[in-house]
């Protein structure tokens, strides 16, 4: 197994600097991020919209320790929220948050700075005719993160939420947050993570994936199903049909740039379809999570860094 090296390898600030040397218009980085300005992550949204597609939209960046950062990563959403509903997207397109990008691995006050920052674009969203869902990262934050969804959801209970597979709590996550109106996003998981707290074996998170599917499709909330694997998908569309869910009661998700011929096919057969929209300068952390996903995207990758096109 080839991820959790290319996770290690990740931390590396040696690594970090070689990478963030190449261009965003690098074939490799483009292939994942359509651009790094709000104009750049519209023109894809109207695109892929265009085609029937709906939009999540993610203003790269995460794990910040300056508050000064933090709001201007909140100030980014606004002008994006506010770009979309000018331009008639809001209702095709919502966007996806980070909290660690908006002040939750603040030293101090962390989680109150990005319940604050996350209260904030929930504001923007709803003003501007769309929703929010929080991202989930590393395990050290899924307690904080899902308390920061609580206190949101008590003003925006359309805020979302995700759930990794991958994390062996899930499953009990997952009976918690599948209630009327509650929108749960469930992916494997693209973290490195302990065994003590998460499933390692690629078979043992596909079993837990299914588990958790059974558990949001059968329930009351709104499932949003958020993977590229040919096998859960087709599993997620016949527990679809079994729990009698009719298309438009629950949601296939892919990320930019990933089986964009199989987003297309499923919006043609009726299904709704978002796709994950990552922009903005900060691309490395995500770049690498999925490089670590697919080892053999690697070669094409070495081939970059040394042409740096
Ligand atoms: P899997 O990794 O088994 O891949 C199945 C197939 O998909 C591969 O065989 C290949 O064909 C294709 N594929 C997968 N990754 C690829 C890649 N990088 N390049 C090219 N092809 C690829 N994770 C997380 O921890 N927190 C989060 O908040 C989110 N949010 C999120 C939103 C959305 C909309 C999606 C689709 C995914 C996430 N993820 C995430 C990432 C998720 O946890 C997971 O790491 C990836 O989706 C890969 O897992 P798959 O389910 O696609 O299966």
């Amino acid at each position: 197994m080839l991820r959790q090296p290319i996770l290690l390898l990740a931390r590396s600030q040696g690594v970090q600097r070689l990478v963030s040397t190449m261009p965003v218009s690098s074939s490799v980085v483009r292939s994942y991020v359509p651009g790094e300005t709000t104009a750049d992550a519209v023109a894809a949204t109207s695109t892929l919209v265009e085609d029937g597609l709906r939009v999540s939209l993610d203003y790269l960046g995460e794990d910040t320790t300056d508050a000064a950062l933090a709001d201007a990563t909140v100030a980014a959403y606004k002008e994006l929220l506010a770009d979309l509903a000018a331009k008639g997207l809001a209702p095709q397109a919502e966007v996806s948050v980070k909290l660690t990008a908006i002040g939750q691995s603040l030293p101090d006050n962390g989680h109150k700075v990005a319940l604050e920052n996350a209260r904030d674009i929930c504001r923007a969203a709803r003003n501007a005719g769309t929703t929010v869902t929080l991202d989930m990262e590393d395990h050290t934050t899924t307690d904080s993160t899902l308390a920061i969804l609580r206190e949101l959801r008590k003003d925006f209970p359309e805020t979302g939420a995700v759930l990794q597979a991958m994390l062996r709590r899930t499953e009990a996550d997952c009976r918690a947050l599948a209630y009327e109106g509650s929108r749960v996003r469930l992916c494997k998981g693209a973290y490195m993570e302990p065994e003590r707290v998460a499933f390692q074996d690629r078979a043992d998170i596909d079993k837990s994936y299914v588990r958790c599917l059974k558990v949001l499709l059968g329930g009351q909330g709104y499932p949003m199903i958020a993977t590229h694997d040919p096998r859960m998908v087709k599993i997620a569309s016949a527990l679809a049909s079994r729990f009698g869910r009719r298309p438009g009661t629950y949601e296939f998700q892919m990320l930019y740039g990933i089986r964009p011929e199989e987003q297309r096919r499923l919006a043609a057969a009726g299904e709704s379809v978002r796709v994950y929209i990552p922009y903005g300068t900060e691309w490395y952390g995500y770049l690498m999570r999925r490089l670590a996903e697919k080892p053999s995207n690697l070669a094409f990758f070495a081939r970059s860094l040394v042409s740096k096109k």
